[in-house]
């Protein structure tokens, strides 16, 4: 085990519920909250209470019934948005606010039509209002990675000196790439005065498909907490998904040298839960949990992985809870993969039956992409028959 621990902030009941068409009620939420706690993450960020009362509601609910885990709100830095959070977290055994403006010219510009003097004052006011109303104070600089540096730097440490306890780096948009974003979170580090004790956060958005390169990247220059969601749903291309950072980090634990609470064997039941209530079919080769995720279809690899996992296998299925079957035979298995998908299926056939049933095996692959349990049972069968007469 590394000596760094990384914080796991959980927001698939907040930004992952901004999947387009995707929508949890009050139950589905509280379903999946329980999920995740036992997955074992450290932050569940429930909802946006100022969004609707659906979600207050939702919000509330987890707060006053799931003890022993944080439960996050989402607010932007206004009094209303930090109202709401209060009304819906002061039963929270360990409340934290997630408060968010944008840092970057363009969003300042053109978004919230302010200067970049008022931003900052807005910022720090907000913090300051929240104080002492819950627990821990996160601050999160919206397009933070399209931001000018100083103004950053200084707005995260003003925010540090009102009251904010964690300070957030999004990706918001999915723009930065990996060996940029780890030299952005290294400079912030070494650039605002006041860090120490301070947990530095980041968020990032898969947009050009690196939201889990960049969290890995940020962890290895110095980031405390990433926020993820579960198979990395969210707004436009989703989030950083937790379970490919989560087994990231336990595969190379070589190189990150750090350490999480996460239960990995909860991960593909978690995965499985979310996917369904959200009614999202994961794509066949989604990296972890994907139907293919330890499937091996070419002959080279079945008879590989036959002589010892590791040849093709950087991962143990069992690990995160999955029970699979590693080959799909097809056109390209190999005599040996077919030989032990017949023993796993029961039978006994002799050098000579299985030398038949192979071919006629092979025969049926050409036609069909792949072959089925039922279809090789129904080739023994017709194999034993024949040799029966
Ligand atoms: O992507 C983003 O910037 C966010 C913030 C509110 C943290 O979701
Ligand atoms: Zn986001």
């Amino acid at each position: 085990m590394g000596d760094r621990k990384v914080i796991v902030f959980d927001t698939t009941l907040r930004d992952g519920e901004q999947t387009p068409g995707v929508s949890f009620n009050k139950e589905d939420k509280y379903k999946i909250a329980e999920k995740l706690k036992k997955l074992g993450v450290d932050v569940l960020e429930a909802g946006f209470p100022a969004a609707s009362n659906g979600d207050f509601e939702a919000v509330k609910n987890i707060a006053e019934n799931l003890k022993e885990i944080t439960i996050a709100a989402l607010g932007r830095s206004v009094k209303e948005d930090i109202d709401r959070a209060y009304e819906a977290l002061k039963h929270a055994e360990k409340s934290r606010m997630h408060l968010f403006i944008a840092t970057s010219d363009l969003h300042i510009k053109y978004k919230l039509k302010m200067t970049k003097d008022e931003v900052l004052k807005r910022a720090v006011e907000s913090i300051k209002y929240a104080k002492g109303k819950f627990d821990e104070i996160q601050f999160s600089a919206e397009d933070a990675s399209r931001s000018d540096y100083d103004f950053l730097t200084k707005v995260f440490s003003e925010v540090i000196d009102a009251g904010a306890s964690i300070i957030n780096v999004p990706d918001t948009v999915g723009y930065s790439v990996p060996g940029e974003f780890g030299k952005m979170i290294a400079y912030l580090k070494k650039n605002i005065p006041n860090i120490d004790n301070v947990i530095l956060s980041t968020h990032c958005h898969n947009d050009l498909g690196m939201a889990v390169a960049n969290s890995l990247s940020a962890i290895e220059n110095g980031a405390d907490q990433i926020e993820v969601t579960v198979c990395g749903i969210g707004e436009r291309a989703g989030n950083a998904a937790l379970e490919e950072v989560v087994m990231a980090l336990d595969t190379r634990k070589d190189y990150f040298n750090v350490f999480h609470n996460i239960n990995k064997k909860e991960i593909y039941s978690t995965c499985s839960l979310v996917s369904e209530i959200a009614g999202i079919k994961l794509q066949p080769n989604k990296p972890i949990v994907g139907v293919n995720a330890f499937r091996h279809q070419a002959g080279v690899h079945q008879h590989g992985v036959m002589k010892n996992r590791m040849t093709y296998e950087i991962l143990n299925p069992e690990d995160i809870g999955i029970e699979t079957e590693h080959f799909v035979l097809g056109k390209l298995s190999g005599r040996n993969a077919f030989e032990l998908k017949v023993e796993k299926l029961g039978y006994k056939l002799s050098h000579d039956e299985i030398d038949k049933a192979f071919k006629k095996f092979k025969e049926l692959a050409d036609e069909k992409k792949i072959v089925e349990d039922e279809d090789i049972v129904n080739i023994i069968k017709e194999q034993l028959e024949k040799d029966k007469k």
